[in-house]
């Protein structure tokens, strides 16, 4: 059994972002299953030093192992990838010569015990860390009803979220919504007719919520420019809108300011035979920029 289930997406494609011989440090802010950074790496030059974060401390485990053979070259890290300029100063890392992040979940969180999928039961958590932070059961509970109604228009675009932000807040309550069925349960009994879409947005808009996902990419991309060396690349892939659209804003302003030029001016999106592989890929869009000299 694949110890860590997850399949990477555009592997070839972003890979071939970064040069063969690349050398300095490389930033992996989304370590995962270690594919993307392990196949890079692959080709790069026994100069390169790979920082990869992960926040999750079972992908964590994962990589400690499959990255090994990059001996000290590795420098993994259990932390935020937002917090990126803290770790590197740690190390003593001035400038990168690529970055890169494939954000969202893995597949490995998919696991019902991690509460992430409304398709099976399991505690309703959602946190990629699950050492600290709140889960969605008690965000539901110290959100407000409006703050709550906003978490799933936004972020879930879910429409007229009112009616089932209350119902979550009073069954909360009243000491339910322990499960992510309990939280399907809900939803099927204030709006009967909905199917698997609505489900699944509800969920996402949860899990953005609970791990400040939108908050975390602002932070690292406000910061990232002045890391990266002249040259250097940065590739990230997102996997819903609102993430996309805000990489393309900031990659457009950064272009307009002379920071960096566009690797592409549409993103790059799977092949058909790769969404025919993996499902889970056919949301994904990769944008990549290189830093002016
Ligand atoms: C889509 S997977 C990355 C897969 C990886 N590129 C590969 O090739 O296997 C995203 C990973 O990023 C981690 N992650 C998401 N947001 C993070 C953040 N703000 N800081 C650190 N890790 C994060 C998740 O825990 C998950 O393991």
């Amino acid at each position: 059994m694949n110890p860590f289930p997850h399949v990477a997406v555009l592997a070839t494609e972003t890979t071939e972002i970064f040069s063969p011989g690349l050398s300095g440090a490389i930033l992996d802010g989304t370590g995962g299953a270690g594919d993307h950074i392990a196949l890079i790496t692959a080709r790069s030059s026994e100069q390169l030093t790979a920082v990869v974060f992960d926040r999750d401390p079972e992908a964590l485990a994962h990589l400690k192992v499959r990255l090994a053979s990059l001996g000290d070259r590795l420098i993994l890290v259990h932390a935020n990838f937002a917090d990126f300029p803290e770790i590197l100063a740690e190390h003593g890392i001035e400038k990168l010569s690529g970055a890169i992040l494939d954000l969202g979940i893995s597949s490995n969180h998919l696991r019902p015990d991690r509460g992430f999928s409304y398709r099976e039961e399991g505690p309703l958590d959602m946190r990629m860390d699950f050492s600290q932070g709140d889960t969605a059961r008690e965000l539901i509970q110290r959100a407000s009803a409006e703050e709550l109604t906003h978490i799933l228009e936004m972020y879930g675009e879910v429409r007229h979220g009112e009616g089932l932000a209350r119902a979550m807040k009073q069954t909360v309550r009243g000491g339910g919504l322990q499960t992510t069925t309990d939280l399907v349960d809900l939803i099927r009994l204030e709006s009967p007719s909905v199917g698997a879409k609505f489900m699944s947005r509800v969920f996402q808009s949860l899990r953005i919520a609970v791990n400040g996902e939108l908050q975390n990419l602002e932070r690292f991309l406000d910061a990232i420019p002045a890391y990266l060396a002249p040259g250097g690349r940065l590739a990230i892939i997102s996997f819903h809108s609102l993430e996309d659209r805000l990489v393309k804003h900031t990659f457009k302003g950064w272009a307009r300011e002379g920071i960096v030029r566009l690797g592409t001016k549409k993103p790059i999106v799977p092949t058909y035979e790769e969404v025919c592989a993996n499902k889970r890929s056919r949301s994904a869009r990769l944008r990549w920029v290189e830093k002016e000299g």
